[in-house]
């Protein structure tokens, strides 16, 4: 995660997080202006405010995992609520070792000593299973200024600090970024001279100069520094929260992404997690499913492979869950496409902090912390083959692809592929024909038609005709698959030009007019549910290879198109 602005001394990084209209933006304007008005060294707050939204951004977590303590801000009218539990367990999971539990709008609640003491209790029962050093409740009102900046007389039975003064004295590490050990992600390469390259990044951790050795994860590369530059003068060190251009002695190359790290203390790879994901998308996380992980400057894609856990932020107990919701926060494995630089994010934040990003909208949908690589990413290694699949295509006098038909139920992919098959069989083309309806039957018949199992089942068919791919075949696959994000990862798994996305596009009023099963009337009848197109979406494909009018041709016609392409492609013997 970002890590810009490094805290020196005199500096506090401080979030609040509450609820909606419970004063947080009074409070923190207060508390600032009558910061300013003070002499204190520790005035110079940075204040990262938090909307009062209901489900996390990824600025919330970014924010809070660079903070050096946090104020949950709970309303003295509503007592602890489910969000002020779960802002403590994110707080805690993000590293916070701070917190301070501002109970508000004590005006309005005649500055009940009571009111205030049931609230602490309650929170301190929770909190006491979070690994906190400190919890420090103070009463206050944003808008009256009681207990802000100055205690008030209105709380008498009140003996601790204000809120400014606990800020101003409250004792956190803030040096502890700088001690840890060395860490670069690349962010770019530039040309520094005409015959040299520099790396340019922000150091988040440790410190740098030139001589130091350094491993480089995940290429497992050594190098030694040659020069340290920052805006174009060589510096004799720079240290965590600099952004600078390091080159290296000799030709060593790099890539955006790699991890620079000092060779004492050198930075891990590996492409399957633990982690704590908390996810912030109304779309549901479903395992299996592709996203990006972007973790410091390196962006891969990733699936979630098993969900071990929901956390019941209420009672802290485990949950079993097939998806994740807005703000629910569950320890995940995670497997990614390519070998990534981590630490543990208790070790450092930036470099074992991720978040992930939706493939189709750009969006953050969550963040995540790594706990440990899972040992057996290290000991599972790709075997190397002498036959390949060049030389089990070129035996069948073909080149091997996958012909992916997708549309609705009913719209005549089965009967176009059937067509395709027997056409090309009788060209003397091997083929292999994957359909919806048989798959369910065996490899997939623990699956059903909700969104996670709708994933896995097309997750499974894209590895299997991957398989067939390497195994030299013309794969043919008929399935809904309607998400664009698992046809992606269809496509991603087989080699550039051997994806052939057939969108068979048949109106749903002829679909379901034909409705050859009859499952259109049941669904209408609400006797089935999650059927696509009725209750359940068809995410069109945007740039299919091909697209089937099936209004305008019949399903021979359609073959010929399909069988045609293969040929231009020069897929066909
Ligand atoms: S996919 O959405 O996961 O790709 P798949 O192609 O395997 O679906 O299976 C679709 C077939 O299952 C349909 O042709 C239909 O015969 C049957 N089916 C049973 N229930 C449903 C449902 N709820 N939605 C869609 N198809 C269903």
């Amino acid at each position: 995660m970002d890590n810009n602005n490094q805290p020196n001394k005199s500096q506090l990084r401080f979030v609040t997080w509450g609820s909606i209209n419970d004063g947080k933006s009074t409070l923190v304007e207060r508390l600032l202006s009558e910061a300013a008005k003070t002499t204190s060294d520790r005035h110079n707050f940075i204040v990262a405010d938090a909307p009062g939204n209901e489900i996390y951004t990824p600025e919330m977590i970014t924010d809070a995992s660079n903070a050096d303590i946090a104020i949950v801000l709970c309303d003295a009218d509503e007592g602890i609520q489910k969000q002020t539990r779960r802002h403590a367990y994110v707080l805690a999971t993000l590293g916070i070792k701070h917190i301070v539990l501002a109970v508000n709008k004590m005006d309005v609640n005649d500055y009940s000593e009571a009111v205030f003491n049931d609230i602490v209790i309650d929170f301190n029962e929770y909190a006491e299973q979070l690994e906190f050093d400190t919890i420090t409740a103070i009463p206050v009102s944003a808008l009256k200024g009681d207990n802000v900046s100055s205690k008030s007389d209105a709380t008498p039975w009140y003996d601790g600090t204000t809120l400014l003064s606990h800020l101003e004295t409250v004792k956190v590490d803030n040096e502890s970024r700088r001690n840890a050990p060395f860490r670069m992600p690349v962010q770019s390469a530039n040309s520094v001279n005409a015959d040299t390259l520099g790396f340019y990044g922000t150091i988040v951790s440790g410190s740098v100069k030139p001589g130091d050795a350094l491993r480089i994860a995940p290429s497992g590369k050594s190098g030694t520094i040659d020069r340290v530059i920052e805006n174009d003068a060589d510096l004799t060190q720079a240290v965590a929260g600099q952004s600078v251009t390091l080159t290296l002695k000799g030709n060593v190359v790099l890539e955006v992404g790699d991890v620079l790290a000092s060779t004492e203390m050198p930075i891990s790879a590996a492409d399957q997690f633990e982690t704590t994901i908390v996810w912030m998308s109304e779309d549901a996380l479903l395992p299996g499913r592709p996203y990006l992980l972007k973790l410091g400057t390196k962006t891969v894609v990733a699936t979630i492979t098993d969900i071990k856990h929901k956390v019941h932020v209420n009672t802290l107990s485990q949950l079993a869950a097939k998806q994740l919701e807005s703000n629910d926060i569950a320890v995940c494995n995670i497997s990614t496409g390519q070998q990534v630089a981590y630490d543990a994010f208790s070790e450092n934040s930036d470099t074992g902090g991720f978040t992930l990003i939706d493939r189709e909208t750009n969006n953050t949908v969550g963040a995540g912390m790594v706990h440990f690589a899972l040992r057996r990413s290290d000991n599972i290694h790709m075997q190397a083959v002498d036959v390949d699949k060049q030389a089990r295509s070129t035996m069948k006098n073909q080149k091997a692809c996958v012909v992916w038909l997708t549309g609705l139920s009913g719209s005549g992919k089965s009967t176009v592929a059937n067509i395709v098959e027997r056409k090309l069989a009788a060209m003397g083309q091997h083929t292999y024909l994957l359909d919806g309806d048989n798959v369910r039957h065996g490899l997939n018949k623990d699956l059903g038609f909700t969104d996670a199992d709708r994933v896995e089942n097309i997750r499974r068919i894209g590895e299997v005709a991957k398989l067939m791919v390497d195994s030299g075949l013309i794969v043919m696959t008929a399935f809904i698959s309607p998400f664009r994000s698992e046809r992606g990862l269809a496509r991603s798994l087989v080699d550039e030009g051997e994806f052939i996305e057939v969108h068979v596009d048949t109106p749903l009023e002829i679909a379901e007019s034909r409705d050859p099963k009859g499952l259109y009337k049941k669904a209408r009848r609400g006797e089935l549910k999650n059927f696509t197109g009725i209750d359940s979406p068809y995410e069109e494909p945007e740039n299919p290879e091909i697209k089937i009018d099936t209004g305008k041709h019949s399903a021979e016609e359609a073959a010929d198109i399909v069988i045609e392409e293969l040929s231009k492609g020069g897929l066909l013997g």
